[in-house]
């Protein structure tokens, strides 16, 4: 049988729906114009996920659904069902942004109404970023929408990618090119999980923790700065510390601009020389939060380059950086990058719009940065990272 509760019951009886919670969980709301809900984070979730999702429906959902990934699923697939009186049904993805697509969107669409499902059903996306993103697309458009919760499973996904309510997929012309905003009923972050995560997934998803804290959040920065062979060792307390400050920067953001037409560009912080780079390196040496490392050392050095930080600040910035690397060393010319950010002289016009830091816990936007300017940074970044050692 596939439904979540045996038929008739209500699902209220359910064992669990009264468990005891899980010490140091971390509440944080996000509130934005089209929904509202909570991201929970804490380690050990997964024990108590079925009557976490009982509390969070208004209605109770006649059929649920996870989509996941082989590996996921093979490592923590037990964990996952085992609050359930009824596994839900498993819909797979292979992992790698190649999959990220819309074949893999008709697939899925038509696995599920095969499996039965309809409007009354729930989807729940268990992977990392890019199970969320299709898993969150899916639900959009399924008959034209349905429900859907997130259970983030890489640090990048639980800081970042989950929260927000962008989904999409990738065209052969370009990444996320077709999506829309389907925000989740609640994301469920399980610390827990990020024990299988490799060593390199943590690092890079680290940057996107160090970028909150550069744009708006000092005491973050200062704590990864204190913190950092705790945080690389998964000490539970100061993953939680990072991730919950991470969560609440971005469910700020997204409270004040869900729609990305003004202060969530921001949370753009050294992503335009990211992309830049991942395109220029045709997404095979980067990951993307170790393309986003490199791309807020080129920022820095902007920033440096028009006082909006000292000197000082500078360095404790780059410092920072490193100290969550290594990022893997690249073999670019700088004209090249900036060619690739499309801030080149053919397009630049002056509009090209860059987030600088201005000090530290804060970042504004300019919109008049010169190619040169620009490929002065990007120079400065290519030394050092044509210096590094690469990363396994
Ligand atoms: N929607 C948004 O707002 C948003 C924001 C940032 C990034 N993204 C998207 O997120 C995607 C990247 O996500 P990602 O960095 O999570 O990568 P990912 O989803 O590819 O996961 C990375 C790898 O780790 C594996 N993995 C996941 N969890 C694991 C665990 N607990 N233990 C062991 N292995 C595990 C995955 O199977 C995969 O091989 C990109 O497609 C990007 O465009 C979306
Ligand atoms: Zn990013």
């Amino acid at each position: 049988m596939m439904g979540y509760w045996p038929p008739g019951s209500t699902g209220l009886n359910h064992p669990l729906r009264h468990c005891s919670t899980i010490k140091n969980v971390q509440t944080i709301r996000v509130n934005t114009p089209s929904a509202k809900y909570n991201v929970i984070a804490g380690s050990g979730l997964l024990e108590t996920l079925a009557p976490r999702i009982l509390r969070t429906v208004d209605k109770l959902p006649r059929r649920i659904f996870v989509l996941t990934s082989p590996e996921i699923w093979a490592l923590w697939g037990e964990a996952f069902q085992r609050s359930f009186a009824e596994p839900p049904v498993v819909l797979f993805l292979e992992p790698g942004e190649r999959n990220k697509n819309m074949r893999s969107v008709e697939r899925l669409t038509r696995e599920l109404l095969r499996a039965g499902a309809d409007r009354g059903s729930l989807l729940i996306a268990f992977g990392g970023g890019i199970v969320g993103d299709v898993c969150g697309f899916v639900a959009a458009i399924f008959m034209r929408g349905i429900p859907f919760i997130q259970v983030p499973t890489t640090f990048l996904a639980q800081v970042d990618s989950s929260v927000g309510g962008k989904t999409g997929v990738n065209l052969p012309e370009g990444k996320n090119m077709v999506g829309c905003f389907h925000q989740p009923l609640a994301v469920f972050a399980d610390i827990a999980v990020l024990g299988t995560l490799p060593e390199r997934e943590l690092r890079a998803g680290l940057m996107e923790s160090v970028k909150s804290g550069v744009i708006r959040d000092r005491s973050l920065v200062r704590f990864m700065e204190q913190h950092a062979s705790q945080i690389l060792s998964r000490d539970t307390k100061a993953l939680e510390r990072v991730i919950a400050a991470s969560i609440r920067m971005k469910a700020d953001v997204v409270a004040h601009d869900e729609h990305d037409t003004g202060l969530r560009m921001i949370l753009n912080l050294g992503h335009t020389v990211g992309h830049a780079l991942e395109q220029a390196t045709h997404y095979k040496v980067l990951l993307h939060g170790e393309a986003v490392g490199w791309g807020m050392v080129a920022v820095f050095c902007l920033a440096r380059q028009r006082g909006t930080i000292s000197a000082s600040q500078f360095d404790r910035l780059e410092r920072l950086i490193h100290l969550y690397g290594p990022l893997p060393a690249l073999n670019l010319r700088a004209a090249k990058v900036v060619a690739a950010s499309g801030a080149d002289k053919k397009n630049l016009n002056g509009v090209k719009r860059f987030v600088l830091p201005l000090g530290i816990g804060d970042a504004g936007v300019v919109d008049n940065v010169t190619p040169a300017e620009l490929e002065a940074a990007v120079g400065y970044m290519l030394t050092q990272a044509s210096e590094k050692p690469a990363s396994s």
